[in-house]
């Protein structure tokens, strides 16, 4: 599915560029990269900080028409990134994904990842924007309130390991996902998905709809399911926190 990438040295989100390469059916399958962004985004709203030595790449995928775009898709990347960072380190077992679209090493955020979509000549392109930290000095430039939930790939494999190295790794992996997506449908992502999934079986909380419940995991549909006091629920994309009782 990939089959172009461009790269910049500065940009203010790749997202944003990436978009800006959609124009027609044909406009797809290309990679932006960039060495650092002035204006990166993550999910409701935050920034993602973006100094040299991390990859920041998004990927303008085929597009859809109005009212099919498949949620999903961010759960196909996650999985590719998962594979992607299990290339690099020494030991899978502390590798898992977090709802709803994070990977993590030994419970720390290794890699983000934003779906974002937009509305043009009648079809909705999107746009899958995927930040890994392989440098462990660019955390110094983390905001101090998540300083101690993320990690780097030089802190937990190979020093050495180059932004180009993983993104290789990266453009395979979401290649060999996509390939599978399209043979075999969603539910290949959904249980790869959830045989890594950090959650499964523990309390959380989704403080956007003030519940407690037990998580398990994602359906077909890729929605997370919720066991709460009243009965299952199914959440879309809302933010998870584990509760104190199962940090
Ligand atoms: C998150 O909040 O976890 C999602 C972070 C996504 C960051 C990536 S970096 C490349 C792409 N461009 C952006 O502006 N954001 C995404």
């Amino acid at each position: 599915m990939i089959s172009e990438r461009i790269h910049f040295e500065q940009v203010d989100s790749t997202n944003t560029v990436a978009l800006s390469y959609a124009r027609s059916d044909l406009d797809h399958g290309i990679v932006i990269v960039a060495d650092e962004q002035t204006a990166g985004r993550g999910r409701v709203g935050r920034t993602w900080t973006s100094p040299k030595g991390n990859l920041y790449c998004s990927i303008l995928l085929p597009p859809f028409d109005k009212g099919s775009v498949d949620p999903r898709l961010s759960l196909l990347a996650a999985n590719a990134v998962y594979e992607t960072v299990a290339d690099f380190i020494n030991d899978r077992h502390g590798l898992s994904t977090k709802w709803p679209n994070d990977i993590l090493v030994d419970g720390k955020k290794v890699s983000g990842i934003l779906l974002e979509a937009c509305d043009k000549q009648g079809k909705i392109f999107c746009i899958v924007g995927i930040g890994i930290n392989i440098v462990a000095e660019t955390l110094e430039r983390v905001p101090p309130e998540i300083a101690d939930h993320v990690t780097a790939l030089h802190l937990v494999g190979d020093p050495s390991i180059t932004r180009d190295e993983v993104l290789e790794s990266l453009v395979k992996h979401i290649d060999a996902w996509y390939a599978r997506y399209k043979k075999e449908g969603a539910s290949a992502i959904c249980s790869f998905w959830n045989q890594h999934c950090n959650s499964i079986g523990r309390t959380i909380e989704i403080p956007s709809r003030n519940v407690t419940g037990v998580s398990k995991g994602i359906n077909e549909r890729g929605q997370l399911i919720v066991e709460t006091e009243s009965g299952e629920i199914a959440i879309d994309s809302d933010e998870i926190r584990f509760t104190s009782l199962d940090a």
